[in-house]
């Protein structure tokens, strides 16, 4: 797999705290065609690390390599390959969404279509409505087709699914799935276990300025799930919970038996969730108690 971003030891303090780095020192690779997500508490410089990528802070340490060059030798044709999903919606409230979507397309050459977008996140029918109007949802759905406006190669989307409810999140995460699939690449940040669960190939553990760990989603479950399959059946109109180890579970007569049992309700493996492999992995709760 190619990758489209390199990073190298990025070390990153704000100008108004130039001793303090923000990033301390951080190293992956975002492969192209994968959905990479950065993933940590609030505070643990994952904001940062994307306003870095996109070239909003430009005043940094280390290297970055954007498909085999530089990030710092790119001009501003940088921007007409990539798309970006602020974590704070940023609109112009006193025009409408259509409006807002013409204005912020006008800087691109290459263009999407704008009614389709608005229609897929169900915008639609709102378009002629002044942003002020607009719920904190309808915002947060604007920001994200928004981002999708030149029809990017990669896309950068800061904790893109917050305020949503559960239909318009799954619509979102199936847009970012789509795109995907078209061998583009997709950078997010999140403090959300399910966003990375439904989205993510790759992950990266964030906390105060470092990364902790960095892997395939898949790789992480599988080190740090447990090799069982549990089984739920009713047998005399009580629920039973039996587990079984996995390694040779062929050759278990108990197991066969209860493939047979009439009562079988559930069979399912023990896989960990991602928030309790963050919390073995770091040593951190992800979030406040
Ligand atoms: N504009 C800024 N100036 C100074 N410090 C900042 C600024 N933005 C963020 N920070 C600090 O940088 C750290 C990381 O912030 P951020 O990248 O927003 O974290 P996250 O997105 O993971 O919640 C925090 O300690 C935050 O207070
Ligand atoms: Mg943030």
């Amino acid at each position: 797999m190619k990758p489209a971003f390199i990073i190298e030891d990025l070390r990153y303090a704000y100008p108004t705290n130039k001793k303090q780095d923000v990033l301390k020192g951080i190293s992956f690779t975002v492969d192209q065609g994968e959905i990479f997500g950065l993933l940590g508490p609030s505070g643990a410089g994952k904001s940062t690390t994307q306003k870095v990528l996109t070239r909003l802070l430009n005043d940094y340490r280390g290297s970055i390599t954007y498909f085999d060059r530089d990030l710092k030798s790119y001009d501003s044709r940088f921007y007409e390959e990539i798309g970006v999903g602020f974590e704070m919606p940023v609109h112009f409230s006193k025009l409408t969404g259509l409006e807002n979507m013409r204005y912020f397309a006008s800087f691109y050459q290459k263009k999407n279509d704008i009614e389709t977008l608005l229609k897929r996140v169900g915008l639609w029918e709102y378009k002629d409505i002044k942003v002020a109007e607009y719920s904190k949802g309808m915002k947060v759905r604007l920001n994200f087709v928004r981002a999708l406006l030149n029809d990017p190669k990669v896309l950068f989307l800061d904790e893109v699914t917050n305020g949503l409810d559960p239909k318009n999140a799954k619509i979102i995460k199936d847009m970012i799935r789509e795109f995907k699939d078209q061998n583009r690449t997709v950078f997010l940040t999140t403090h959300l276990m399910n966003d990375v669960e439904q989205l993510c190939d790759k992950v990266a553990f964030c906390i105060n300025g470092q990364l902790h760990e960095i892997s395939k989603v898949r790789d992480l479950k599988l080190k740090y799930g447990k090799k069982e399959v549990m089984v739920e059946y009713r047998e005399d109109d009580q629920l039973k919970i039996e587990s079984f180890d996995m390694n040779n579970i062929a050759d278990n007569p108990k197991f066969i038996s209860l493939l047979h049992h009439k009562g079988l309700e559930t069979i399912h493996s023990g896989e960990t969730t991602m928030e309790d492999i963050f919390i073995k992995v770091t040593g951190q709760a992800l979030y406040e108690e």
